[in-house]
């Protein structure tokens, strides 16, 4: 089993992407649990305040140190934790290798930042791993979070139906996956590839990896590189 305790000044925005599918599913056989904590549960005072003035000046606020170490103290009390993770564009850029190494961990804290991020110090005393997922600059991190916890939740032994299939996911391998077809054999003047409806396994397997191949040269050679260095 698996637990990620979320940490978010937003956690309906989780609620969703986490409750269907084969999120649910592990969630319903027992496999993942997801605690959203509300940031601002931890924050002292009238207004709850979890975000601040940045010193120095410039647009923007941080998020405070004080509601969020409330927060992973209180959690770290009552479980060991294998990593707390901070989500944020200048993180480790997130991939295959490090959900297969991160489905392995028991207890798991996501911190989501908000606003310009929060206080560095929270970073330097809690945080154990920084992830990214892209180039690119999310309102906040609960959609990265929510990302993690799908691509890690269903590498889970157990949580897929088809207990190998996850070994033939894209990347698995540092390949794309190869093209699929399903019925009718014949659409709109499109036949499937022969091969496919041959029934000859190893051919078939010969084919879907040259395919693999192809799309991997063609759309990311950067993956091929990796691939070739094995
Ligand atoms: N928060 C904002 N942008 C993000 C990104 N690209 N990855 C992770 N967390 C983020």
């Amino acid at each position: 089993m698996m637990r990620f305790d979320i940490i978010t000044v937003l956690p309906e925005l989780l609620e969703s992407p986490l409750g269907h599918s084969i999120m649910q599913r592990a969630k319903d056989r027992g496999l993942l649990e997801v605690h959203l904590h509300q940031l601002r549960d931890y924050a002292e005072g009238k207004h709850r305040q979890v975000d601040d003035y940045q010193f120095g000046g410039g647009a923007g606020m941080i998020m405070k140190p004080e509601p969020i170490a409330a927060c992973i103290e209180k959690l770290k009390s009552e479980r060991d934790y294998d990593a707390i993770i901070y989500v944020t564009p200048d993180g480790q850029r997130l991939d295959q290798a490090i959900c297969n190494r991160m489905s392995m961990l028991q207890n798991v804290i996501i911190l989501c930042g908000h606003y310009k991020g929060v206080d560095e110090r929270i970073r330097q005393r809690y945080i154990t791993q920084e992830l990214s997922i892209g180039d690119y600059v999310l309102s906040g991190g609960e959609l990265a979070a929510a990302i993690i916890v799908d691509a890690v939740g269903r590498l889970i032994p157990g949580v897929l139906n088809d207990e190998t299939s996850a070994l033939f996911d894209s990347f698995q391998d540092d390949l794309l996956a190869p093209p699929v077809y399903t019925r009718p054999a014949e659409w709109e003047g499109m036949p499937v590839p022969e091969v496919l409806l041959s029934g000859h396994e190893r051919n078939i397997d010969e084919w879907r990896h040259e395919q693999s191949l192809l799309r991997t040269r063609e759309r990311r050679p950067d993956l091929l590189e990796k691939y070739e260095k094995g």
